[in-house]
């Protein structure tokens, strides 16, 4: 049985991919930990992710097992707003949220953004090109997303920096509900309200004041609702996709055939991006579920109340389903990746992400052709999501 301490210790990442294809063989389904007596279970095989994924007795919503997490309206807005995000929530509420956001979010919705984004990867760009080297991470990768979705969102862009702070002590938190990390929720949530208040005395073109309509109509989306939607849009969509950047650049870096390859021949750029979401997977592990009865799945006997982990990097590198899955392979075809999650909580921005990422590689190489990886890169400690803290490069 593996500890949880296993699981989350800091260089936790380096050693992942190995540590996976143990468990694939030896415990493909894994106790990582237990509390009053419920067990929290890892797992690691393609299959067994999807058909866990796939399953409806695996439930989102724990105040319907726990009730001392059963949700009340002295509740500060603070723990509330992780309550009512759509990732949180089951069916029909479920439904009901993520019909008001996808038409937003829909493949043909986000071509129409392709000008915008070029534009602003070109002016990161050029600032770029001032300097011999930097540090893709701040000077693109995260810009890069976070304007778009502040864009989209109808959030000053100029508050990028403060967001980073926030969202990233969120996405690094563990159960840590106090402290800085409570501060920076705090914070946030303070910082929509302001928002909020100037959208609604001025409506804009955009999703929040489009959200907010909703809101006030009070049928389709509560107040906690609107919190939680803005909250969940902001870190979903950028806290991932400047993985998919990073991420990906470095696989090109470490394998320079594959870089060479791609050089040669940009229509190569959609299997680039569905290798490098597969390879180096954003995110590690699907948010958690919950057993809704007991039963058995798989061969292991859960108990209403076990939290099951699905372990996305796992599942994307399986020999089982993968030919090489440890080769980066640009050309790769099929590539059947669950990077996005699969089932109803399959990714709702997957076609912003895919795009951003297509325009980033492209902009990137073209603008610098004989790019080079200046210093062996570091991973971020956090539990859910890979990404790089820097990626220097001589340009
Ligand atoms: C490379 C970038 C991205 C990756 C790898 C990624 C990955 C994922 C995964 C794995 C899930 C499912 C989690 C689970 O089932 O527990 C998910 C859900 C979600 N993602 Fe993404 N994501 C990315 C970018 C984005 C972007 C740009 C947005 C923009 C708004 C976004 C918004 C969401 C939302 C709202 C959900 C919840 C959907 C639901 O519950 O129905 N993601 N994402």
């Amino acid at each position: 049985m593996q500890s949880v301490e296993t699981v989350y210790q800091s260089n936790f990442k380096e050693g992942a991919y190995e540590f996976y294809e143990n468990l694939r063989k030896d415990e493909p389904i894994t106790s990582i930990g237990s509390s009053n007596g419920n067990n929290t279970w890892l797992v690691t095989t393609y299959d067994d992710v999807l058909a866990l994924l796939k399953r409806p007795s695996f439930i989102k919503d724990q105040s319907k097992l726990f009730s001392k997490s059963a949700r009340s309206e002295e509740e500060p807005l603070e723990t509330k707003i992780f309550h009512h995000m759509m990732l949180d929530v089951d069916p029909p509420d479920h439904t009901r949220l993520r019909k008001l956001v996808q038409p937003g979010f829909n493949p043909k919705a986000i071509r129409e953004l392709a000008p915008r984004i070029e534009a602003v990867a070109d002016q990161l760009i050029d600032e770029m090109k001032q300097k011999n080297s930097a540090d893709l991470i701040d000077d693109f990768a995260f810009p890069l997303p976070i304007i778009v979705i502040s864009e989209l969102l109808g959030v000053p862009t100029e508050d990028r920096d403060k967001f980073r702070k926030w969202s990233n002590s969120i996405v690094s938190a563990s159960d840590n509900m106090e402290g800085e990390f409570m501060n920076d929720v705090r914070e946030f949530t303070e910082y929509l309200t302001t928002l909020f208040e100037k959208r609604k005395a001025d409506p804009q073109d955009d999703l929040i004041s489009n959200l907010i309509k909703h809101e006030e109509d009070g049928e389709k989306l509560s107040s906690d609702e609107l919190y939680s939607m803005v909250f969940l849009l902001i870190i979903a969509g950028h806290e991932t996709t400047v993985n998919l950047i990073g991420n990906g650049m470095l696989a090109l870096f470490e394998h320079p055939d594959q870089l060479e390859l791609l050089q040669h021949d940009f229509s190569l750029i959609e299997g680039a991006i569905e290798e490098a979401l597969r390879y180096y997977s954003p995110v590690d592990f699907s948010t958690a579920r919950w057993a809704e009865e007991d039963f058995e799945f798989k061969g292991v006997q859960l108990r209403k109340g076990d939290m099951v982990l699905a372990s996305i990097s796992s599942a994307n590198r399986d020999e089982k389903k993968f030919e090489n899955p440890n080769q980066f392979d640009i050309t790769r075809i099929p590539n059947p990746h669950m990077a996005f999650g699969y089932g109803i909580h399959f990714c709702l921005g997957a076609p912003l992400a895919r795009l951003e990422g297509k325009i980033a590689y492209q902009k990137l190489l073209q603008a610098f052709p004989s790019i080079q990886l200046a210093e062996d890169p570091k991973w971020r400690n956090m539990f859910l999501l890979r990404g790089l803290q820097e990626l220097k490069v001589k340009l």
